[in-house]
């Protein structure tokens, strides 16, 4: 049984056991969400102007929303702005940024139904992201930049959090991800066609749950929780910033959510900043985990 806290005064380390444990926490807007926000609104509108960016597909050919979008989101991903207001966000809710890292926030769109090929009623890739090579310290931070409906949001499937899922992970390792991807891009092959990994058996998708937020408000999840993208049956697409945090006293006593079903190697802890100074994660921690000395512990109880 999975609860949602909301606006709990946990302290950090409390929640990031409770997170470990399968829980959901979710905040009212904050003032450097809100900021973070305004900054994702700010740059899609630039982008596509006069257009607004929730509908902006139909105004234009697909070729060109899709180059859009392929400028924008890096334009996101690598602004200041976005990585000191992360810091903020963390020190609003209490975390320690002296000992939390985080890797770059990400803008991501869903568009709504009319851009959809697939049938509405296909839930999308259900995934952990402990089966990318994440740390089972990880924990998302997922956050709408207009108003978002539960038809476009993201959805969980709490029952699966202890339950060991037949999927593909093995086949996985991060670092070769990356050596693969840049080898493709160098020798111009468009088509990608490294394997990512997935259910292998029949999933009980419903009843799922989906938390709602107004803009500012934010979700934050272990990457063990099984989620998935919703079918985004609104008139609008949705937009939405997500980053990824560990904590460093975690990651080195080992204190995570339990290990049911990933077997992936390599680390993605390599892509970590330190949120008070943009310092990476010490070399020997990254290698440990690389080395599969993965943490199995359970989560406090
Ligand atoms: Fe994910």
């Amino acid at each position: 049984m999975a609860t949602i806290y909301i606006d709990s005064a946990h302290s950090d380390e409390k929640r990031r056991h409770r997170l470990y444990g399968g829980d959901l926490f979710a905040f009212s807007p904050t003032p450097s969400a809100t900021k973070l926000a305004e900054l994702a609104r700010e740059l899609s509108e630039a982008a596509f102007a006069p257009h607004d960016p929730q509908t902006a597909q139909e105004q234009m050919p697909a070729e060109r929303y899709v180059e859009i979008l392929a400028e924008l989101k890096p334009t996101f991903i690598h602004h200041p702005r976005a990585k000191e207001l992360i810091a903020v966000l963390l020190s609003e809710v209490g975390a320690d940024i002296e000992r939390t890292y985080f890797d770059v926030p990400r803008l991501r769109t869903m568009a709504h139904s009319q851009y959809m090929n697939a049938g509405l009623a296909l839930q999308f890739h259900p995934h952990r992201d402990t089966w990318f090579s994440a740390p089972h310290q990880q924990l998302n931070w997922w956050l709408p930049v207009y108003a978002i409906e539960a038809e476009n949001s993201m959805a969980f499937h709490p029952g699966y959090f202890d339950a060991a899922i037949k999927n593909s992970s093995s086949g996985y390792d991060y670092d070769e991800w990356n050596r693969t991807g840049r080898q493709q891009a160098a020798q111009q092959i468009t088509k990608d066609t490294r394997v990512q990994p997935e259910p292998q058996e029949e999933l009980e998708l419903k009843p799922d749950v989906r938390v709602v937020t107004p803009v500012g408000g934010v979700l934050i999840f272990s990457a063990a929780q099984l989620h998935s993208t919703v079918p985004n049956t609104t008139d609008r697409t949705r937009f939405s910033i997500d980053f990824r945090t560990v904590n460093i006293d975690d990651l080195q006593d080992g204190v995570a959510a339990p290990n049911v079903d990933s077997e992936c190697t390599g680390t993605t802890l390599g892509d970590y900043l330190r949120a008070s100074d943009l310092e990476p994660l010490p070399a020997e921690l990254v290698d440990r985990y690389r080395e599969g000395a993965r943490a199995t512990l359970a989560a406090p109880a």
